[in-house]
């Protein structure tokens, strides 16, 4: 999020229509309602699986990643490994009166007279005088803050009844994948490189979100970590979109302070070194694809780099895919990390267990191999009785580290003991190397369903004659078909029946509804965005012909009952259009 509010209602009418139409509400409304929870309605809870459908069927049906499934809660350690325990955190201040708490940070950004990544520059202290400078004030009552803290934003519990065994909910869903990496290789049968894909909850103690389906506290998370050989880092599906163009908002110009695009095509971003890893590039395509079909033109969207002090712990880059939004500007909906070995590096110091693959070389190669031996000559009389026990240790020893600090400082610390190069020989031999150990590197694209399914909203959101309509993309749309009798007599609300039970055994999602004139149903129907509405009239009985509506033009065609199975599979498959449903219907 960069921008502050800026008056535009978009947000607002939205959020009534999904509370009204039953997309989503805040969760525990009987009781208040609780920020940061959301609760989606029959209608909300399809357009979100819809979505998620879309990237489960490029990734899994398409690419062949894995899809699993992991806990949400996990033992301390795993974030303890993660860096999160120490890492995730956000800057927090406390109004001196209310006792109301806030995102520093997102208070200045509130100004817009700092920049992002200022801000995320800036200490506590820095964060404490930009306050004070900018003179802001509680947004409750007004009153001065007190001194910023950092808060971690992790959901702590215990597992089980006891308070030592301390759990976090998991902020994100890649650990899920990474702790899992030696049997999910398995599954790969121990190939690279192979992609996981984790669809779940994730939890983070928001500070003060306010931003409805943008900011929660309990969200779902589309977290792909893909695996490859950091030495055969060549992506095989570069050549179909390498000619592809990204817009890329990059750090030199966010330091020269400017909001500038380049736009430039894949080959081009990662020839000039913009995008340091070919799978990232890649999934940022994929990524921009995906947006693009959920209604969001390109130009709507950028990658914004981070600055390196911007990323997470565990990133070397990453970029951040943004949609603008009316209310809040541009709005992150997806993350793109370069996580390198990082995270399986730390799992295997803090478990033990070695999260290395082996890979026979195609080319056996020719590797010097380090030996130190001790030198018991000069051991005994520097450590007396305790030189077998320091001759051990060094055997034991990294030699590369051993040599550096011999090397570099003249000496290294074994535990307490001193070795000086006097103590050791070092002895270098050509080896014959058939294969290699050595831990993937990943990149991570992450997207948020919430998020994606607040911009599907307001990207779809149209006013036509004064009335509100949901141009819903036809794949995502909750409901795909309405089905109306054209008045409640005459046999018409029976064969209008009859047309919606094939329908619905045909697969489709089918709304039956002859309440009110057909005037108030086809209102209803693009409120809610159903792409197309099957009116059964009096023709109907006469020939086994429906008018078919478009919500978008509301045109309509006449089409042949039997046909509509095979021409509607089509459309919704998006293999022909809305003229090739029928014949032009005037009436
Ligand atoms: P932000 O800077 O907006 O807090 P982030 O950088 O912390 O987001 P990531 O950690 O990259 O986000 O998370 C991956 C994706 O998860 C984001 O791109 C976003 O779509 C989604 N996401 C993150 N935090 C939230 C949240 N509190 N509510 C809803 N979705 C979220
Ligand atoms: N993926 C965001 C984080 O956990 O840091």
């Amino acid at each position: 999020m960069t921008n502050k509010a800026k008056g535009s209602d978009k947000f607002a009418i939205i959020n009534e229509l999904a509370r009204r139409r039953g997309f989503f509400w805040q969760s525990y409304e009987i009781y208040g309602g609780v920020g940061g929870f959301a609760t989606y309605g029959p209608l909300g809870s399809k357009l979100k699986q819809n979505i998620e459908k879309k990237l489960r069927d490029l990734f899994v049906n398409r690419l062949g990643i894995l899809e699993i499934e992991s806990p949400i809660i996990a033992p301390s350690k795993v974030f303890e490994a993660s860096g999160h325990v120490n890492h995730f955190k956000e800057p927090m201040v406390e109004c001196l009166k209310c006792k109301k708490r806030f995102r520093a940070d997102h208070l200045l950004q509130e100004t817009g007279k700092i920049s992002v990544w200022e801000i995320e520059k800036m200490s506590l202290k820095e964060l404490k005088a930009a306050i004070e400078k900018h003179k802001i004030k509680c947004p409750e009552c007004g009153s001065a803050f007190g001194e910023p803290k950092r808060f971690l934003t992790m959901f702590k519990t215990m597992i089980g009844p006891y308070s030592k065994a301390i759990g976090y909910g998991r902020p994100e869903a890649a650990q899920g994948i990474f702790v899992e990496f030696k049997r999910l290789y398995q599954i790969a049968r121990e190939k690279l490189p192979f992609g996981v894909l984790q669809i779940g909850h994730a939890l983070r103690n928001e500070i003060s979100p306010r931003q409805g389906l943008i900011r929660l506290r309990e969200f779902t998370i589309m977290d792909l970590e893909f695996f490859f050989d950091p030495e055969e880092p060549n992506c095989f599906l570069l050549k179909d979109i390498k000619k592809e163009k990204l817009r890329l908002l990059l750090s030199e110009d966010k330091l020269k302070g400017l909001e500038k695009i380049t736009e430039v095509s894949v080959e081009e971003a990662l020839s000039k070194g913009y995008i340091k890893a070919e799978w990232q590039a890649v999934f940022m395509v994929f990524a921009k694809r995906i947006l693009v079909e959920l209604g969001v033109p390109e130009k709507k969207q950028r990658f914004i780099e981070k600055l390196p002090w911007e990323r997470a712990h565990y990133a070397i880059q990453s970029f951040d895919q943004e949609v603008f939004v009316e209310r809040w500007g541009w709005v992150e909906v997806s993350g793109h990390a370069y996580r390198t070995d990082y995270d399986l590096k730390r799992h295997m110091e803090f478990s033990g267990e070695d999260m290395r693959v082996y890979k026979e070389l195609e080319n056996p190669r020719e590797k010097e191999k380090l030996t130190i031996r001790p030198v018991m000559a000069k051991l005994g009389p520097d450590f007396k009785s305790e030189a077998a026990k320091v001759s051990e240790m060094i055997t034991k020893a990294n030699p590369e580290e051993l040599e550096r600090s011999l090397n570099k400082k003249g000496f290294y610390m074994l535990g307490k003991y001193k070795i000086v190069p006097e103590h050791v020989e070092i002895l270098r031999q050509k080896i014959l190397e058939r294969g290699k150990h050595f831990i993937p590197h990943v990149v991570e694209p992450s997207f948020g369903s919430d998020r994606l399914v607040y911009v599907t909203l307001e990207y779809a959101y149209r006013i036509k004659e004064d009335r509100a309509l949901l141009s819903f993309p036809r794949d995502v749309a909750p409901i795909q078909l309405g089905v109306y009798p054209l008045v409640n007599k005459d046999g018409l609300p029976e064969k209008a029946l009859e047309v919606h039970k094939m329908l619905v055994e045909e697969g489709f999602r089918v709304e039956y509804d002859d309440s009110g004139s057909i005037g108030r149903r086809y209102a209803r129907s693009d409120e809610v965005g159903i792409p197309l509405g099957i009116t059964v009239d009096y023709e109907s009985l006469k020939n086994d012909t429906v008018t078919i509506r478009d919500r978008d033009s509301w045109k309509q065609v006449r089409s042949q009952i039997k046909e509509l199975p095979d021409l509607l599979n089509k459309f919704f498959q998006w293999k022909i259009n809305f003229e090739d449903l029928g014949i032009p219907f005037d009436n």
